[in-house]
């Protein structure tokens, strides 16, 4: 519709949430308030967006930044819903056509319904239509007063009678408003209410006096319309998001073994046949691919997963991508800027930092690879660990294809094990190991013949508990 011009109202504090963050950057499933109401207006294709900002105003609209043709008023100081939308006023002076109405605190409504609202807004050609809902607990909202089917006015709950309160029908804070009259009507709204402000659910029976028509529409899953005003309705709309979210999974073929424990954010994708067992956390822009299985425990945030990938519990992914077929953890981290290749295993309290691991390798234990390049069919012996960082700046190691890490190595970069090297086990490499040949660097060993009979002898002659003298197997570097 290029005449349809979406107003979000998001510069309230929020005071309930007790929060320094504006409301509406509160996340749930990974994406703020107000980015859920942007997504559910993009679906509507309008002509300009406008969000009403106010507090902590700057903040954000750095968050917004990247998101194109979005425009920003500024309401300040917020004096109610109705001084808000007034500061729209100016982006939209020229234009004509309808203004929906939305608030940034209200995340869940479809672009189903917003379809649905201007639909009867269209259709009965009113100056404005109230989106409304019919609920068991209406406390909170503004009620919906009716006279002969009509809607007469709305009224808060903090100025609403006994009887009034009531009223189940409630206001969604959603409207569709003709932009011709919105603003002149808008001047004259007061403030003699029990909050002192200007609210904008007043022009509904100003609209009424002036004989213009004012339509409705009630939404067909109330559970749409919760705004969030604290931090237990966050919890309570962020579960309905979720339970959503894993019912579109199922949906699609994937098997979660325990939805209520099972926390994906809106964005991820996950193929079908893969498995996710309870207490696994995905964020972000992840991608999992089809027939993997992540066992309980594991938090992986902007990933990407091939197939059939095996993540044992407790792993921990930022930012990686895994090849499909890898094996990962038990307790492995995968941190930003790793690549994992296919069929590779990354075992128990492997830590990788920007790290490309080649395809087939191997490291099954106890191994910290940063800033490394491992080719492919590498095996890292238990207790790697790359020296990356000279407490200034940090140097690339570099591990061939083939090559074989012993166990307890340290690999002191900037430094590179050529294809099919060697490096014996206890080593710390500072200088290359070129390929084919077998890096040692550690102090020769020596047997000391008959020490321990002569312990025992020393021992017993001095009277125990004496100890013996100077221990040469206690003795580094001999
Ligand atoms: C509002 C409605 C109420 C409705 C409810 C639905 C009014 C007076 N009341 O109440 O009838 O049932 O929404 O959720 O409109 N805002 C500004 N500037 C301001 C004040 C608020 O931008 O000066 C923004 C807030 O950031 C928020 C939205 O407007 O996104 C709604 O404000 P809020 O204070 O939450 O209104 P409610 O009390 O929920
Ligand atoms: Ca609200």
């Amino acid at each position: 519709m290029n005449d349809l011009h979406v107003v979000v109202l998001a510069a309230g504090k929020g005071t309930r949430m007790k929060s320094d963050l504006p409301k509406v950057l509160h996340e749930i499933s990974g994406q703020p308030l107000l980015e859920h109401v942007l997504r559910a207006a993009d679906g509507l294709t309008p002509a300009s967006v406008t969000v009403v900002v106010g507090h902590r105003a700057e903040y954000l609209r750095s968050r917004l930044d990247g998101r194109r043709g979005v425009q920003f008023a500024v309401q300040e100081p917020q004096l109610g819903t109705a001084h808000a939308v007034l500061q729209a006023e100016a982006l939209l002076t020229g234009q004509t056509g309808t203004v929906l109405l939305l608030s940034g605190d209200v995340p869940l409504l479809s672009t189903a319904t917003l379809h649905g609202l201007l639909q009867v807004h269209l259709a009965e050609r009113a100056a404005a239509t109230v989106l409304t809902a019919l609920l068991e607990r209406p406390y909170g909202y503004g009620r919906i007063i009716r006279s002969q089917g009509q809607v007469a006015r709305i009224v808060e709950e903090r100025d609403a009678s006994p009887a009034e309160r009531a009223i189940r029908e409630i206001n969604a804070g959603v409207y569709a408003f003709d932009l011709e009259p919105l603003f002149p009507a808008l001047r004259s709204v007061a403030s003699q209410n029990a909050q002192g402000e200007f609210y904008l659910t007043d022009l509904v029976a100003i609209y009424r006096r002036r004989r213009l028509v004012v339509a409705s529409r009630t939404v067909a899953d109330p559970a749409e319309i919760r705004g969030i005003n604290s931090r237990t309705e966050l919890a309570e709309v962020g579960a309905l998001v979720r339970q959503k979210k894993n019912e579109e999974l199922m949906a699609a073929g994937v098997t979660l073994v325990d939805p209520a424990t099972t926390y994906v954010d809106s964005d991820v994708v996950v193929g079908a046949d893969t498995v996710i067992h309870p207490n696994v956390y995905l964020e972000g822009q992840t991608r999992v691919g089809a027939a993997c299985e992540i066992h309980a425990g594991v938090r992986i945030v902007d990933s990407t997963l091939g197939d059939r990938v095996t993540v044992l519990n407790y792993t921990v992914m930022t930012d990686s991508i895994v090849d499909s077929e890898v094996r990962l953890g038990p307790f492995a981290h995968l941190r930003p800027g790793s690549r994992v290749g296919a069929a590779a295993h990354v075992g128990n309290f492997v830590e990788l930092k920007k790290t490309a691991f080649g395809a087939g390798s191997k490291a099954s234990h106890l191994t910290y690879l940063g800033d490394a390049t491992i080719g492919e069919g590498v095996t890292i012996g238990a207790g790697t660990i790359t020296c990356n960082y000279d407490g200034v700046h940090k140097h690339p190691t570099i591990i061939e294809d083939g090559a074989f890490i012993g166990s307890d190595s340290q690999l002191v970069a900037p430094v590179r094990v050529g294809q099919g090297a060697y490096v014996a086990a206890g080593s710390s490499i500072v200088k290359d190991v070129p390929p084919g040949s077998l890096g040692i660097a550690r102090s020769r060993q020596a047997n000391v013949e008959g020490w321990v009979e002569r312990k025992k002898t020393a021992r017993a002659s001095a009277g125990a508990p004496a100890e013996p003298g100077p221990d040469p197997a206690s003795q580094p570097n001999r």
